[in-house]
């Protein structure tokens, strides 16, 4: 197949990529750099650099079986601070990128959704029934794409996927995390653990968990990866896929900070903050649909594993 990859210069775009290579598929790998590198994108792809929702650029480009769509602008903080760069980013530049791609004839799309469209809620694990109500313009920007392609859909204009990534983790030596600036907290982590931060902070110690801090739901890269290709060999068959892909298996800051020490054996100074704003106390996936509808396993995804190859690619940084 011909796949457009948006947002290849990324950290889960070019782990992608890679893998869609691997398979035989042709890759065009279209990144404005506004956050990546250009030396994560695989060497096999054909790489442009410009912005997805460039209409002419990306009808030069021609016809594309398929588009795996990861280009967006990711800090649910800053979206709290300037909403209108988020909406005009992840909203208005996906809608244009989906008018160059049906002019063009594409047929199947696969788009980067998040958990953050479920916004902040108690009853854990997330299916994919619960009502969205997002936290953030960042989740918003997320849940208005998925409605514009629910109605894509309905109107026969291509067949789409959304999936809901719980928190991307892990990495290949290849293509290690490293956002610009670092929000997550395994990198971070490793950062405090490899002496390129003093200290780590930890925002909230007074959350209705059993330890008192946020638990997320990490998911390997690598699984994530696997989960786009099989997304889209499921279009093929059925016209519209809503997913969550997560383990169904959370893991406090405290714990994830455990096994940061562990893995490197190191250990480091952590500090409590006040709570970031935006942030839910829990996020767990319901992961059933996915495993079933995709024929997947996230079998890379346990923590220590995670943090394991988190901390092989992170010291060849
Ligand atoms: N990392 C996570 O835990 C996580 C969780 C849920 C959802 N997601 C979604 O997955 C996708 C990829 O996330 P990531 O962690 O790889 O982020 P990333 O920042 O590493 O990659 C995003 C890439 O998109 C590019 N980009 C941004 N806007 C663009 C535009 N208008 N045109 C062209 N390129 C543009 C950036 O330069 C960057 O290379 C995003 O859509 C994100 O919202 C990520």
């Amino acid at each position: 197949m011909r796949v457009l990859v948006t947002g290849a210069a990324g950290f889960i775009g070019s782990t992608t990529a890679e893998l869609l290579l691997d398979e035989g598929h042709e890759v065009i790998a279209l990144d404005s750099l506004v956050r990546g590198r250009k030396e994560n994108v695989p060497r096999r792809a054909t790489f442009i650099e410009g912005d997805c929702g460039d209409v002419e650029l990306v009808t030069s480009l021609g016809r594309f079986d398929a588009c795996v769509h990861f280009a967006a602008r990711i800090e649910p903080a800053d979206s709290m601070a300037f909403p209108e760069t988020f909406f005009s980013n992840n909203v208005a530049s996906t809608f244009r990128l989906l008018d160059a791609l049906i002019g063009t004839g594409v047929d199947r799309f696969v788009f980067s959704s998040s958990c953050a469209v479920y916004g902040d809620q108690v009853e854990m694990p997330i299916d994919e029934e619960r009502a969205t109500k997002p936290h953030s313009p960042y989740g918003q920007s997320k849940r208005m794409v998925e409605e514009g392609l629910e109605w894509l859909v309905r109107q026969g204009r291509l067949k789409a996927a959304s999936l809901r990534y719980f928190n991307a983790a892990g990495g290949t030596t290849a293509h290690p995390e490293r956002h610009t600036p670092e929000i997550h907290l395994i990198p971070i982590a490793l950062d405090a653990a490899n002496g390129k931060r003093s200290h780590l902070d930890i925002f909230g110690g007074d959350y209705p968990t059993p330890d008192g801090t946020c638990i997320r739901d990490y998911i390997h890269v690598s699984d994530l990866a696997e989960a786009h290709v099989s997304a889209i060999a499921a279009l093929e068959s059925q016209p519209a896929l809503i997913l969550n892909l997560g383990t169904g298996v959370g893991s406090s800051n405290r714990e994830v900070i455990d096994m940061v020490k562990k893995v490197t054996g190191v250990d480091f100074e952590v500090r409590f903050v006040d709570r970031r704003d935006g942030d839910p106390a829990a996020a767990v996936a319901s992961n059933g649909r996915a495993r079933a509808a995709l024929h997947w396993e996230p079998y890379r995804s346990e923590l220590e594993n995670i943090v394991a190859d988190a901390w092989a690619a992170h010291q060849l940084l």
